[in-house]
């Protein structure tokens, strides 16, 4: 299936994210209605030394497919064989990492540095496109800085080059995460080229989707860090985009079934021991806002055993419950 019929179809899509963005947690998202989902990174100099965590990462399902993977690096030669060995498996895109300000990443000349190379830039995506059975798409930034933006130049470039689609994180390299993504330039991005365009950067619900969409004209929209403890947030947007309305909150009983749910595959995937130490930041996100949640994430990050992990989340939704029930009660009094 095209890019461009996926995004048609449902343009929410759930963000590369390292350490969030794993198996479990992309089909948790999936099935809450993303349309397309990102992996994490992986590194392409990891992946061809076979590193074997790295090709844990590459570990997917066909419930969670059309799905993306996403690799960074910063020489052509490595990125094309990494391409060819990821495109090999159960994949549908390959992404190429263009925005990642992480210090260690930059350094290798990777991730947000290529901003500042454009020719190395162009040469990685036409060795990625060379080499990948699937097709590949590139997510950037705006720039390196203000002084230095270059979305349309790399945007234009990518399609030149046979990239399939764009994201645009609308943010230059030295925003990081602060400040606000500029829209404006996900507009000027897309006029400027002819292949789907996907727009990033503060979307936080079903309404800001739907603005996004109708500001700019992208054709998908990618959300980040409002996932973090909230997937429910791809049914809600799903749902206002279709209809208009917006949904309630997930009931106590479904927030206890995906924790757990999301446990149980999490050991499946990486065993007890580390299964639960990765769950614990995910539990603390889900149980961010609510009652009682600062007594829970103070016991969970203590506990070491799924038995005993999952015996917290049940205490917990009793309790939570009984305080709903409780708070009902008095609104009647
Ligand atoms: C914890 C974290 C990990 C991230 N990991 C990646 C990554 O592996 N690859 C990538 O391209 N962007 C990564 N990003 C950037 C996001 O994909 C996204 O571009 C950015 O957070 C802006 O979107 P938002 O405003 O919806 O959060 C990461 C962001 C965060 C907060």
């Amino acid at each position: 299936m095209q890019i461009r019929d996926i995004l048609k179809n449902n343009p929410l899509v759930l963000a590369p994210m390292a350490g969030i963005t794993d198996f479990p947690f992309r089909r948790i998202c999936k099935e809450l209605g993303a349309g397309l989902v990102f992996s994490e990174m992986v590194s392409v100099e990891a992946l061809i030394r076979e590193h074997k965590r790295t090709h844990g990462m590459l570990r997917t399902d066909s419930a969670e497919r059309p799905v993306v993977f996403q690799i960074f690096g910063s020489k052509p030669a490595s990125m094309a064989e990494a391409a060819h060995i990821v495109s090999q498996g159960e994949v549908d895109f390959i992404d190429i990492n263009m925005g990642c300000p992480v210090p260690k990443i930059l350094k290798s000349g990777a991730g947000a540095a290529l901003l500042r190379d454009l020719g190395l830039a162009k040469e990685i995506m036409a060795a990625v496109v060379g080499a990948s059975k699937v097709p590949v798409l590139v997510k950037i930034r705006l720039g390196w800085d203000a002084k230095s933006i270059v979305a349309v130049d790399l945007a234009q470039a990518a399609a030149a080059a046979g990239i399939a689609a764009v994201t645009v994180h609308a943010r230059t390299k030295a925003q990081g995460f602060s400040g606000h993504a500029d829209w404006g330039m996900i507009k000027v991005v897309k006029k400027s080229v002819g292949i789907p365009v996907i727009g990033n950067g503060d979307v936080r619900s079903g309404q800001d989707a739907k603005r996004m969409l109708d500001e700019t004209g992208c054709d998908g929209v990618m959300i980040a860090r409002a996932i973090q403890g909230y997937p429910w947030i791809f049914r809600e947007a799903k749902q206002y985009l279709e209809t208009g309305l917006v949904q309630a909150q997930p009931s106590p009983e479904e927030r206890q079934a995906v924790m757990l749910r999301h446990l149980n595959d999490m050991v499946k995937l990486l065993g007890e021991y580390a299964g639960v130490r990765e769950m614990r930041k995910h539990l603390c996100w889900y149980t961010k806002g609510l009652h009682g949640g600062a007594e829970f994430r103070t016991t969970i990050n203590h506990l070491v055993t799924v038995k005993e992990v999952t015996r917290e989340i049940e205490e917990y939704f009793v309790g939570l419950r009984e305080s709903v029930a409780t708070a009902q009660q008095a609104s009647f009094c």
